[in-house]
């Protein structure tokens, strides 16, 4: 690395994520890791450290995220969460890759393929996010009883997935009861895998029977989901309301809370490349942005919208202390307010760390916390601490 902006991951804690979870929630067969888009961010190499954890499957979203992750290991299930198109099943086929069937026309055309190996297909449901999935009993039937003809095909999962929390909603009981309706003359446990849920799900919902897999994410990479219960009046007449709402919906029953201990892996750092004293009136940054009204030291650090850094953040912290950002983002670079104590090439904590959590940044930025790990670009390299070891990789 020559310019000095790294995210730096600790693999260890991730592997304790995954711990604490099974140990919280322990009646599963099948922990999927979701590491797509570059394990939201973290990077493909840190898969050993989750199946070090416990993690038994990996999901991505296309065949390119699955191979890369080949990179890594070479043993570990993987599923693509997306159709993928049908030329490449030889790559599936020989790197242990299953694939996701989720319309009609696809698994038509799937059928007149002459597979010489065998090939793992997870079915995917559409109980109410349409964005994919077979909707119709009847379609699933068919599905399941043409691919008992076929060579070579074997199904191996059945899936869909919850769009909403359904802590005050009843769209995730109706996604539930679609789940059934699709499967009613499917034995289910003919299946070896079905999986329905995310972080939210294991967190707020009681285990589903028939489910025997459940699909980390955002979990994984530290957010507990644990919603302290608000206070004060307002608080208390939401909750007069949302009560009403669930008596008169029919709402299943939620845990907002948990005793997950799970902890952000990831610190984004970068360092002072220039100091300099403006007066007062001078101003920083495109569009003059900034009008210092005194005297003041900038210090400009080598980070920018490039990076991924989201418009909203509004501090950084050098030597344990939080400075402001002025002058807005630009691509490549951020100017900070500081004081005397800021040296040239002082190492700069962008995001993570005590002073600047993960999730208080995002609420701070306006964005999810998903936005501000997938955010984060590959131009950043990753530095990987594990057992007191560090390896920098750049994707
Ligand atoms: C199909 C599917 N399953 C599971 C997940 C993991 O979700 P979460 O990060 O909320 O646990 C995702 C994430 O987007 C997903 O698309």
């Amino acid at each position: 690395m020559y310019r000095k902006t790294y995210l730096e991951v600790n693999c260890e804690k991730l592997k304790n994520n995954i711990i604490n979870i099974k140990q919280n929630y322990p009646d599963y067969e099948y922990y999927f890791g979701v590491v797509k888009a570059n394990a939201y961010g973290h990077g493909s190499y840190i898969i050993n450290s989750l199946i070090e954890g416990g993690i038994n499957y990996l999901a991505v979203s296309s065949l390119e995220e699955a191979l890369e992750l080949r990179k890594y290991n070479t043993e570990i299930p993987i599923l693509i969460l997306e159709p993928i198109h049908l030329e490449y099943l030889d790559k599936c086929m020989e790197n242990d890759i299953a694939i996701t069937v989720s319309n009609m026309e696809y698994f038509y055309e799937l059928l007149t393929i002459n597979l010489q190996k065998q090939l793992k297909m997870h079915i995917k449901l559409d109980t109410g996010m349409s964005r994919l999935g077979i909707k119709k009993s009847s379609e699933l039937c068919e599905i399941i009883n043409k691919t008992a003809n076929a060579t070579n095909l074997f199904i191996e999962g059945i899936y869909t997935h919850f769009a909403t929390s359904g802590i005050n909603d009843k769209h995730w009981d109706n996604q539930l009861e679609k789940f059934k309706e699709i499967t009613q003359d499917v034995d289910l446990s003919t299946i070896p895998i079905v999986h329905m849920g995310r972080s939210l799900t294991l967190v707020n919902h009681k285990k589903i029977p028939f489910c025997n897999g459940i699909r980390l994410g955002i979990a994984m990479y530290g957010m507990s989901q644990s919603m302290p219960t608000p206070t004060g009046f307002k608080a208390f007449l939401r909750n007069l309301r949302n009560n009403h709402k669930k008596k008169k919906l029919h709402i299943s029953p939620t845990t907002t809370t948990n005793n997950l201990d799970l902890q952000t892996a990831i610190t984004l750092y970068s360092e002072v490349i220039d100091l300099r004293k403006i007066h007062a009136n001078d101003f920083v940054g495109y569009g003059a942005l900034y009008n210092a009204q005194k005297d003041t030291t900038i210090a400009t650090i080598a980070i920018g919208y490039a990076d991924g850094i989201p418009k909203g953040l509004k501090h950084v912290v050098i030597n344990d202390k939080k400075y402001n950002i002025v002058g807005g983002l630009s691509m490549d670079m951020i100017c900070v307010a500081v004081d005397e104590s800021v040296k040239l090439y002082d190492k700069v904590t962008i995001l993570g760390g005590e002073q600047l959590p993960i999730k208080a940044v995002a609420n701070e930025c306006g964005i999810r916390s998903y936005n501000l790990f997938t955010g984060i670009r590959n131009r950043v390299p990753r530095v990987y601490k594990k057992d007191n070891t560090y390896t920098e990789i750049k994707y």
